[in-house]
């Protein structure tokens, strides 16, 4: 199972600190939220590829693909190089991000009403990191769920490592269902392996996807959401937060981006009762020390309990 990327929520400082629930969890890799590949900047002083020794030791961590998100095949080239050499043995490209501004200019989903250009950038993609090293990430089409299909022609022509499908449309952002018989569709012409996303829960099994997954196709799976959100609904999230408090004001300067990224982690639990009750004065906290007095005094803290 593979760890979804989500911008601004699994972000470095998130995989390292819960590196161990990931993996009791049953993640084996993780996909960094995107970084933009543009001519001249380097990818390595992204905040995701900063390289650290301190807290964890690396062996316990998740191996992770940077993911990039781009259109011009020089600057990808010149991002999986640098990440290449300095070790990152896999990388992802984003052809999925659906809002508006960025699939018009042609990135994510837009790449799949560009083949030339996906084409380009998956040459580059598998030269560079080398057959089955690079992987892509893709909605089934912008407005129509056969707009993938059609390009799958084209996809299998490369050693792909493998194609994460997140069964819905840009258009529908994440609103309404998945689509799983245009993923079965993808999976009856696809050569290469497929890895099946979107609304998936966790822990695996028991949501209707499920049901398809033991059929013989048996995609890999790629889970986000229902992971974050289920940190919340552990008895322990009180202490999971204090410590996911305390790591990120070791690592960021000033309350207010540690404030922004917790925020941003708790609205994912708005609706479990005991969150319930303190998101509203979560959102409005102000200071660290309003967060604190509010998630960790009402959230009696428990011992370590398995998902
Ligand atoms: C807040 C947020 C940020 C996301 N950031 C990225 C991203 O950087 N790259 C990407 O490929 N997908 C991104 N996604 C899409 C997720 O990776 C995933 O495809 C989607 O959430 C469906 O999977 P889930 O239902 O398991 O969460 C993002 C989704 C959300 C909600």
């Amino acid at each position: 199972m593979i760890l979804a990327p989500l911008r601004g929520v699994t972000i470095r400082c998130f995989r390292e600190t819960f590196a161990t629930l990931l993996r009791e969890g049953g993640f084996t890799e993780a996909i960094t939220p995107f970084i933009s590949a543009l001519p001249g900047v380097d990818p390595l002083k992204n905040e995701e590829l900063r390289m650290r020794s301190s807290f964890f030791t690396q062996n316990s961590q998740l191996p992770v693909a940077p993911q990039f998100i781009g259109k011009d095949p020089t600057a990808l080239r010149a991002c999986l190089e640098r990440v290449r050499d300095v070790g990152f043995a896999t990388a992802d490209l984003n052809c999925g991000c659906p809002f508006p501004m960025v699939r018009r200019k042609g990135r994510g989903s837009g790449l799949l009403r560009t083949p030339d250009v996906l084409r380009r950038l998956l040459e580059v993609g598998c030269e560079t990191m080398g057959p089955g090293r690079f992987s892509v990430k893709a909605r089934l089409g912008i407005d129509r769920t056969d707009e993938l299909l059609e390009l799958m022609p084209m996809i299998n022509a490369f050693p792909l490592r493998f194609l994460t499908v997140h069964a819905r449309t840009a258009r529908q952002m994440y609103t309404g269902a998945c689509d799983l018989e245009a993923f079965a569709r993808i999976a009856s012409v696809s050569k290469v392996p497929l890895v099946l996303n979107g609304d998936i829960s966790f822990p695996p099994p028991d949501s209707p996807i499920h049901t398809f997954t033991r059929s013989p196709l048996r995609p890999t799976l790629m889970v986000g959401r229902s992971f974050v959100r289920a940190l919340g609904e552990r008895e322990d999230s009180g202490e999971l937060l204090s410590r996911y408090i305390e790591v990120s004001c070791a690592e960021l300067s000033g309350e207010r981006p540690v404030l922004g990224r917790l925020k941003e982690l708790i609205a994912y639990w708005k609706d479990i009762p005991r969150w319930r009750r303190l998101w509203p004065v979560i959102k409005l906290a102000r200071t660290l020390d309003e967060l604190r007095a509010v998630a960790l005094t009402e959230i009696a803290p428990a011992s370590p309990v398995g998902f």
